[in-house]
């Protein structure tokens, strides 16, 4: 941290650009279960979730650091007391506020005084089109009426509204009736995207992963879906990555443009970098949000193009994708530097393929789902 110049995990100097969005986790906990959560399997304990006053420092460092808009996330957002606090201190260091929600722990008040207190934004995450697959998924018996009565609300308060809907091979198969849903909800938005295959959703591949034949017919009916609602209703789908050409550029770039903040504090480059080994995390308590942006080691660890091993050092790609996922590297190749398996010049393409098409052959249906230990709640 003490360098002057800031280097990459190979020594090359980096330099770094400014972020404009923020994922603020602001807790772990949630009455949801999900088996693909995208926080860490190690859940943030409650008793070391940064106080509201530091998060409202963290939001007006960010904003001052050039910051824009701020998601607002968890676990479950909501299971924060403060939430109306965090929401009015977001809103007044100036940032977008964007609320990123199951529902669950909303009342219609609470609503009400989340929009006086300037959220700008809701995403509300769907886990099926009816009670049965959305509370099997969700782990939470009742959840689907109680969101579809915040569904409700959050339309009568007038929130621009994009519903979250995360599909995988259990679910792929009603996703006329997702866009449908999110439809008759009013959003302007959905936004349907393939499991990430990290974390908990890692322990759950067998019963998750989608069939090659779901992931072409899921292409139809979006581009399809995305004619039909052209003008009133947007589509952003994430394809299953085992079964692209090339990977996505995650987080477009790492370090590039957006950081995540864990409910502890810790600063991350994306939410799965916690499962690169060797990476120090440093964390809002010990040191200013733009000194751990330019400066910290995991920061500049990926940061631009210089660290990138060949085949992605001499591809024309290399600026549009980055080198695709640390996390996926690391997952599949045990390697964070190596090109991401997912692209077809990765030679470790036709190993993640044949492992994709067993999962998805499988006949499993057990979930694991996301739980706190005991010890992490309080
Ligand atoms: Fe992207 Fe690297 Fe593949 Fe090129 S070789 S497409 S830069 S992942
Ligand atoms: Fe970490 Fe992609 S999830 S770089």
């Amino acid at each position: 941290m003490n360098q002057e110049i800031a280097r990459d995990i190979k020594g090359n100097p980096v330099t770094s650009g400014l972020p404009m969005a923020m994922l603020a986790e602001l807790t772990h906990r949630c009455p949801l279960s999900c088996p693909y959560c995208s926080n860490p399997i190690e859940l943030a304990r409650t008793a070391s979730e940064l106080s509201t006053e530091e998060w409202a420092d963290v939001f007006r460092q960010a904003a001052a650091l050039g910051v824009l808009q701020v998601h607002l996330s968890g676990g479950e957002p909501a299971s924060r007391r403060d939430l109306v606090e965090l929401v009015a201190a977001a809103r007044a260091a100036g940032l977008y506020v964007n609320l990123i929600t199951s529902g669950i722990g909303l009342t219609e008040a609470r609503l009400r005084e989340l929009d006086a207190a300037g959220v700008d934004h809701v995403q509300l995450s769907l886990q099926g089109v009816n009670a049965e697959m959305a509370d099997w998924i969700g782990g939470y018996k009742g959840g689907f009426d109680r969101k579809m009565q915040v569904a409700q609300w959050i339309a009568e308060i007038g929130f621009p509204l994009t519903v979250n809907a995360v599909v995988h091979r259990q679910n792929l198969d009603r996703l006329p009736e997702m866009i449908a849903m999110a439809e008759q909800l009013g959003a302007r938005r959905i936004e349907v995207a393939t499991v990430q295959f990290h974390g908990w959703a890692d322990l759950n591949r067998r019963t998750l992963m989608p069939t090659y034949e779901q992931s072409v017919q899921a292409r139809r009916i979006v581009n399809a879906a995305r004619e039909r609602l052209r003008g009133r209703m947007v589509i952003d789908y994430v394809p299953p990555d085992h079964h692209a050409k090339f990977p996505k550029s995650c987080m477009g770039g790492w370090g590039s443009t957006g950081l995540n903040i864990a409910p502890d504090g810790a600063v991350l480059p994306c939410h799965a970098a916690q499962t690169i080994p060797g990476l120090h995390f440093d964390n809002v308590r010990d040191l200013p949000l733009a000194d751990i942006w330019h400066k910290g080691s995991a920061f500049n660890a990926f940061r631009g193009t210089a660290w990138m091993p060949e085949p992605c050092q001499s591809c024309d790609r290399r600026e549009v994708d980055f080198g695709g996922c640390r996390c996926q590297a690391m997952a599949v190749a045990k390697d964070p530097t190596a090109t991401d398996p997912v692209c077809s010049y990765s030679p470790l393409q036709a190993q993640l393929h044949a492992m994709a098409e067993a999962d998805s052959r499988s006949e499993d249906t057990a979930l694991v789902y996301r739980k706190m230990p005991r010890e992490a709640r309080g």
